[in-house]
């Protein structure tokens, strides 16, 4: 880490990444906890995990301080979300290693190496892949994840077009939280996240790669859970279902 990165106080930058977060979706922290009771009950107490899409690393940390022998890999392209992750997290004592790479290319399966592991867990992020590219990525994880192994999404995964009720209630939900959070409680929402980091000074060249590197890319057809199931289980997925839901944010737990 360079001396202008010694000055910045990361752990602001996280705090203040999970509350904006927390906004959009309420039930944050419950949905990581079910994540993790989920591991808790069905792999033993030692594995190797990945946090795919892992922003500054909230899955890693959680994971990695409720489960002492556990490892874990976080992967993203975003390299300002990943010097916060690090700048915080650290390695967690050798325990988490960190990987820049875009999901959408094949190259973090190299930076990853010949392994397999015994999980993946991902939250509010794959929505942003177009659909081929989500099945393309379900085909990787159904070879790296062993027999026995479990891939775990939190994420708003839609109704299908024919439940138009269903969609219409939930985005009336989603609506409602983020007006509750971001107009009645005056929390801080993304764009005004960004525009805020945008001004530390300490992390222009970092900011300076993130946008000669990409823009956010919004994925218009976002897919429905029904997409996800069915491209799990071509995957090589044996068991796919939702474990936990809030109208369409769901966690699905598909076991290899
Ligand atoms: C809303 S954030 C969620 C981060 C974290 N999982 C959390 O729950 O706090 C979405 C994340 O997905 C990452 N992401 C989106 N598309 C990606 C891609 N093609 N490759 C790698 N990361 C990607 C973004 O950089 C961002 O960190």
């Amino acid at each position: 880490m360079t001396n202008n990165l010694l000055k910045i106080n990361w752990q602001h930058w996280l705090e203040r990444w999970d509350a904006q977060q927390s906004g959009y979706l309420p039930y944050r922290e419950e949905r990581f906890q079910v994540m993790l009771d989920t591991i808790a009950y069905l792999l033993p107490k030692s594995f190797t995990a990945i946090d795919l899409a892992c922003g500054p690393g909230a899955i890693s940390q959680r994971l990695l301080n409720r489960f002492p022998q556990a490892n874990c890999i976080a992967i993203d392209y975003d390299p300002v979300l990943l010097a916060i992750g690090q700048g915080v997290l650290g390695t967690m004592g050798d325990r988490l290693r960190w990987i820049e790479a875009d999901l959408t290319q094949d190259d973090w399966l190299e930076q990853l190496g010949e392994i397999q592991v015994d999980a993946v867990l991902t939250t509010t992020a794959l929505h942003w892949l177009p659909i081929d590219r989500l099945v393309h990525l379900y085909q990787k994880l159904g070879q790296i994840i062993r027999p026995g192994g479990v891939f775990l999404n939190g994420d708003h995964l839609y109704f299908p077009s024919h439940l138009g009720m269903f969609q219409r209630l939930a985005k009336a939900v989603q609506t409602q939280q983020k007006e509750q959070a971001f107009s009645v409680g005056n929390q801080e929402d993304w764009e005004h996240w960004w525009e805020a980091i945008e001004q530390e000074a300490e992390l222009k060249e970092l900011l300076a790669e993130r946008h000669r590197r990409f823009q956010p890319r919004f994925t218009e057809n976002e897919p429905t859970l029904a997409i996800h199931e069915a491209a799990l289980r071509e995957a090589g997925f044996r068991e796919v279902s939702t474990i936990w839901q809030r109208f369409d944010d769901r966690i699905l737990l598909a076991v290899r």
